[in-house]
């Protein structure tokens, strides 16, 4: 059966990119390979995670490249040149420019760790996102899988799920609920369906 060959961007730790290495793995993935990690950040500990799977993993520096177009330049050449049909940001913390993410519609999906439409957009990343919404006082915070186009984090959303905020959280604690109960879960699923998706799309072109 044909797969969809798939690149996974990251910045950081990595556990959504561990969550789909395993999600694959499992066969939890009929239509998708990931076939390439690309990080912006060299010492991210994703990019292990990545080779330990046996995957290939490439660190694309913005400074040596002479900023965001250097960057997305060099990006778009190594999508290219492994025939990358599908990118999913996972935990990928810079934005991409209109340019970039208009040659790829319906083709990024992206993680991000609240219910869109709240504590989004430019600034919300990571920690910050649950800092926020612990400061706001909501009762119930979760994640949201959505198409990345050229609005940070307003793209149409494909997949969401609520978890409980409880007395006593830190935004240490309620980040790790978020993954637990929503990400590692969401993340995949989403991937496999967009993946899938396309696969019937070419199949009937
Ligand atoms: C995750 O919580 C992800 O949702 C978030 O960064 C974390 C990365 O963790 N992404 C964003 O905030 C994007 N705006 P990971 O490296 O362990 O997957």
């Amino acid at each position: 059966m044909r797969k969809i060959n798939t690149a996974v961007l990251v910045s950081g730790g990595g556990t959504n990119l561990q969550a789909l290495l395993d999600a694959e793995r499992k066969g939890q993935l009929p239509h998708a390979h990931i076939s390439v990690v690309i990080s912006n950040k060299k010492d991210a500990y994703a990019l292990e995670r990545a080779k330990n799977a046996g995957v290939e993993a490439i660190a694309l520096s913005k400074k040596r490249l002479g900023g965001q177009e250097g960057f997305e330049r060099a990006l778009l050449e190594a999508l290219n040149e492994r025939g990358i049909e599908l990118i999913v940001l996972a935990g990928f913390l810079s934005i991409l420019s209109a340019d970039f993410t208009a040659r790829y519609p319906h083709r990024i999906l992206n993680i991000h760790p609240s219910l869109i439409p709240s504590f989004c957009g430019e600034g919300f990343y990571g920690l910050k996102v649950h800092e926020a919404a612990l400061s706001r006082g909501v009762k119930l915070t979760g994640a949201t899988v959505h198409f990345v186009n050229e609005i940070p984090d307003g793209g149409e959303i494909l997949l969401q799920k609520a978890v409980r905020i409880l007395k006593g959280d830190t935004p240490e604690v309620l980040q790790r609920r978020v993954m637990e109960q929503a990400e590692w879960k969401l993340l995949p699923r989403a991937v496999e369906m967009t993946a899938k998706a396309l696969c019937t799309k070419a199949s009937n072109a």
